[in-house]
């Protein structure tokens, strides 16, 4: 909602704007947004108070905002993703625990799912400064809580995005954990791939995948990708990700067939243009596979373990061929290098802005101030789920 209409619209049902609001002050009040007046936001967040199932841990809580004063601003949400690893976090199989807090006003202390996401600024106290109303900001590191229609921090949290023209939530939303990792990953291993050089890939049609494959197109690097057989959609999806860019789009059964090895042989023009990076977000024995297509010296780097599965190698390749394992995560590089992912966020943005980098396919959520808990929490217990059409987001209307 405007933060101008906020100031006009009577408080409906009447709540004195010093009110603590908890969820069973919403749920008894009929579901009319109550408008904020005095500058107070009336906010929720979908959070935890223990470790477990996002079906059996997430709730709707409401918490009122006071106005903002000194270096505080007020943030309203307008696209918030739900990544493999926000479930991970909530299931506490992840190395970051939520960040648990008694600040919104709960008796126990209570975590705000979600990491990553894009807020609008609505309101500023008079020490903040670099930051206008109006403008959009992404979170500067982990653990903020995205999952929340309003938040109240100070600039050291955020990014600021300069120039959202052109662009919609849901890109920049989404711009500073998949396509980051995408790009320091082609980036940053064996010295960075050089142009006309391969790589190889699995979960191809992951969020991750799907940068790797348009941000190695532009740099001159080669792709091929492998992805899951399914029983339908193969074909769309293969010319889905060769639309993007992608060389090689093939099966995990496929790969696994020496005919792909002499295939490989044959558009690597018979191993004269080097494979020198293998991206693996699934882990088990393809990555096996994967490494035996590298070339001597090349680099496998894990960032993801979809399959739950672990990697076992023969100890050949590392003898012998001298393939080497690393590992990548986007927090850590992030946190080391805050100047790096700005540049690199602006830099993917304004690629998006151009129309040469498109986002993932995406199953909205819409989030209005009276969409159920039980909505919200049956879209993040989905996003685990294999074979989905698209990615799942928030989308904040009517908050
Ligand atoms: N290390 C980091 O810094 C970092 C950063 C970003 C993401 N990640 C990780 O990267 C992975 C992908 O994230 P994303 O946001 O790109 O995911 P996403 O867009 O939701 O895509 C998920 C991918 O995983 C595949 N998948 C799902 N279940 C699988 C299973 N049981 N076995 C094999 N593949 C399976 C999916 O293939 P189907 O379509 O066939 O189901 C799809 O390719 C996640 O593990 C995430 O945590 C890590």
């Amino acid at each position: 909602m405007a933060p101008s209409r906020a100031a006009t619209k009577i408080l409906r049902p009447t709540l004195r704007p010093t009110t603590r609001l908890t969820t069973s002050t919403f749920l008894s009040l009929p579901q009319i947004r109550p408008i904020s007046a005095y500058g107070y936001e009336q906010a929720k967040v979908l959070g935890l108070s223990t470790l477990g199932e996002p079906k059996d841990v997430l709730r709707l809580h409401g918490h009122s905002i006071s106005p903002p004063h000194n270096d505080l601003l007020t943030l309203r949400f307008l696209a918030s993703p739900i990544n493999p690893a926000d479930i991970n976090q909530i299931q506490g199989v992840y190395p970051t625990k939520p960040t648990f807090t008694t600040s919104l006003g709960t008796a126990e202390p209570l975590a705000v799912g979600g990491n990553e996401g894009v807020a609008e600024v609505i309101s500023k106290g008079n020490g903040v400064k670099g930051v206008e109303k109006g403008d959009w900001v992404i979170m500067r590191r982990q653990g903020f809580g995205t999952w929340r229609t309003h938040a109240q921090t100070t600039v050291d949290n955020l990014v600021v995005i300069k120039d959202k023209e052109g662009l919609k939530p849901e890109q920049v939303g989404t711009v500073s954990v998949n396509p980051m990792t995408a790009y320091r990953m082609l980036k940053d291993f064996g010295g960075g791939l050089k142009e006309g050089e391969w790589f190889i890939q699995n979960g191809g049609n992951s969020g991750v995948g799907r940068a790797a494959i348009q941000l190695a197109r532009l740099w001159g690097y080669k792709s091929i990708n492998i992805v899951r057989k399914r029983e339908s959609g193969m074909e769309e999806l293969r010319s889905e990700l060769k639309g993007l860019g992608a060389d090689v789009v093939v099966t995990d059964e496929e790969v696994e067939s020496k005919d792909f090895r002499d295939q490989v042989k044959e558009i690597t023009n018979g191993g004269r243009e080097p494979i020198r990076l293998g991206l693996n977000c699934v882990g088990g024995p393809i990555v096996n596979t994967m490494a035996k297509l590298l070339s001597p010296g090349g680099h496998i780097v894990t960032y993801g373990a979809m399959s739950k599965k672990p990697v076992s190698l023969p100890t050949g390749l590392l003898i012998f061929k001298d393939i080497h394992f690393d590992g990548f995560w986007v927090s850590k590089w992030s946190d080391r290098f805050p100047e790096q992912k700005e540049a690199c966020v602006k830099e993917v943005l304004d690629l998006t802005r151009q129309g040469r980098f498109k986002d993932v396919p995406m199953d909205p959520v819409t989030w209005n101030y009276d969409t159920k808990q039980e909505e919200l929490v049956t879209a993040v217990q989905g996003a685990l789920e294999g074979f989905r059409s698209g990615k799942g987001i928030f989308v904040f209307g009517e908050t």
